[in-house]
């Protein structure tokens, strides 16, 4: 794995955009797996800053996104599909039918996990976006998630439910269920951006990187692609043994 420490988050966001810019460069009609979450916002204004400045286009591009909550409608503000409009997608020319999501309000929840699984199939990502979990989580790949899986439902953990609370009004508004991509889809990617910040992420980081590779810690599973790069910032990078 390859990893670059920055000194903050503003600089972060300039490294992933270096990263992401060369996928875009090599090819026009580049798909991308994309992530929700804090870290990768600064990214995302990176996307529109230079699609607005140099003009970049998003019209030939396929995004896929990692997952989005069960029972949230695309309109309600906290769901991922909601995210990712307001983050990028109603910033760039990219084809709104283009942009591919689990549907949060599929009722047969097994359907949906295949048709997603086909969309994947059927788009073959040149680079996918994570964050990372202080659980070491990756997408809502929650510790003890099998390698082998595909897209899932994953019933969220405690720890996920009250670190991602802040974004709603109250902890009990935040649902309990999730639609992911699995393991096994995250590694399909060609390559993977693998992003960092803050002190809460450090220990994560640390185990992802030099620990074990182990279901206990979904993220562990990165040190086994061949292409995966982790940009993180110096906080989150502060346990990382640099002797190794
Ligand atoms: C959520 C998302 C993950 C994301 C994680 C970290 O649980 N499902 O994809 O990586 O949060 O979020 P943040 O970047 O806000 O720390």
């Amino acid at each position: 794995m390859k990893i670059i420490v920055t000194k903050d988050q503003k600089e972060l966001a300039v490294e992933a955009w270096q990263v992401m810019r060369s996928v875009l460069l090599q090819k026009e009609d580049a798909v991308l797996g994309l992530a929700t979450g804090s870290t990768p916002i600064g990214l995302y204004d990176e996307m529109v800053a230079d699609h607005l400045k140099n003009g970049t286009s998003y019209r030939r591009v396929r995004a896929v996104n990692l997952d989005e909550y069960v029972g949230l409608s695309p309109q309600n503000d906290q769901s991922y599909r909601y995210f990712m409009k307001k983050h990028l997608f109603d910033r760039i020319d990219i084809d709104p039918e283009s942009t591919f999501i689990e549907d949060g309000l599929a009722t047969d929840a097994e359907a949906e996990c295949r048709r997603y699984d086909a969309v994947l199939s059927r788009l073959p990502r040149d680079i996918q976006l994570l964050g990372i979990g202080a659980n070491g989580h990756i997408a809502f790949n929650e510790p003890g998630t099998p390698f082998d899986l595909t897209t899932h439902v994953v019933d969220l953990t405690q720890n996920t439910i009250q670190m991602n609370a802040r974004f709603f009004e109250k902890e009990s508004d935040v649902p309990r269920r999730a639609f992911t991509m699995g393991p096994k889809s995250i590694m399909d990617a060609k390559k993977i951006l693998l992003l960092a910040v803050g002190q809460n992420k450090a220990q994560a980081v640390a185990a992802a990187v030099q620990g074990p590779v182990t279901p206990d810690l979904p993220a562990s599973i990165l040190q086994r692609h061949p292409d995966c790069i982790l940009i993180a910032d110096e906080a989150a990078a502060s346990l990382l043994k640099k002797d190794l």
